[in-house]
């Protein structure tokens, strides 16, 4: 049965950092909603353009639009034996499609990290975070510095600050996360596949961490 992990935690908690690290270690595909959108976006889709309207909000994309995708993400051939999932389910609804769309596929969900991290810290995560045009790589200006500022270390590419990192966005994101997506902590909780993790300490001691939760429930 193919395995699926589902990284949970509020804007800025290092979901992203996170995945890409583990991602590469174990060679699983990185499933981000947020960065699927963004390419969308980059390409100017109709999907992009529409989940623009949101995302610059930091509202939730509505959930057919953002089940859909995620499903065709998911069938591609790089999925077929697990994926770390990035982003997504945000809402009980999502978590209940994926459910469903990984019984299909033969695979399920196996284990849910969820990173912790107080309000204070995400705003100023958000504030120093520089995102990589091409793959969206993360860096942190001050936490974790590109060696050639506004220059990506893994391929070069420009770097950027997301339009929805500005502070008032931010609080508004962290708002979203608070009432629909808080409430998956208890769904996974009560499916006995929560493991909370420490989110403020640095990116190396929480990448050890989130290794030693997936090697238990291996
Ligand atoms: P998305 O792109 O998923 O954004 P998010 O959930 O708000 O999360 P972030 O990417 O902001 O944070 P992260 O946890 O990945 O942190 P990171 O590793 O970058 O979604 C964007 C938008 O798309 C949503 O608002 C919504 O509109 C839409 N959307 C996406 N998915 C959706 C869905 N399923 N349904 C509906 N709509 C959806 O780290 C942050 C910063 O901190 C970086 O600078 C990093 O270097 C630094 N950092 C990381 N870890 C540490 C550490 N341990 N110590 C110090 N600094 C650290
Ligand atoms: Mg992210």
């Amino acid at each position: 049965m193919a395995k699926y992990i589902v990284l949970l935690g509020p804007p800025g908690a290092g979901k992203g950092t996170q995945a890409q690290i583990v991602a590469e270690k174990y060679g699983l595909a990185h499933v981000s909603s947020g960065d699927l959108f963004r390419e969308n976006l980059k390409n100017e889709t109709e999907l992009g353009k529409l989940a623009q309207t949101y995302m610059k909000r930091g509202e939730l994309v509505p959930d057919d639009v953002t089940i859909a995708m995620v499903r065709d993400r998911l069938s591609r051939l790089d999925c077929r034996d697990g994926a770390l999932l990035d982003g997504f389910p945000r809402t009980p609804a999502q978590a209940e499609s994926l459910a469903q769309m990984l019984q299909e596929f033969d695979g399920a969900v196996t284990l849910v990290p969820y990173i912790s991290v107080p309000e204070e810290i995400l705003v100023e995560r958000l504030g120093g975070r520089w995102t990589c045009r091409a793959n969206g790589h993360v860096f942190h200006e001050k936490f974790n510095p590109p060696v050639v500022a506004g220059i990506c270390d893994l391929d070069g590419s420009e770097l950027y600050q997301r339009e929805d990192d500005k502070p008032e966005t931010v609080k508004n994101r962290i708002k979203v996360y608070q009432e629909q997506t808080a409430p998956l902590i208890a769904y996974y909780q009560e499916r006995a596949l929560l493991a909370e993790i420490d989110g403020t300490k640095p990116i190396e001691d929480v990448t050890t961490e989130l290794l030693q939760a997936i090697e238990k429930a291996d």
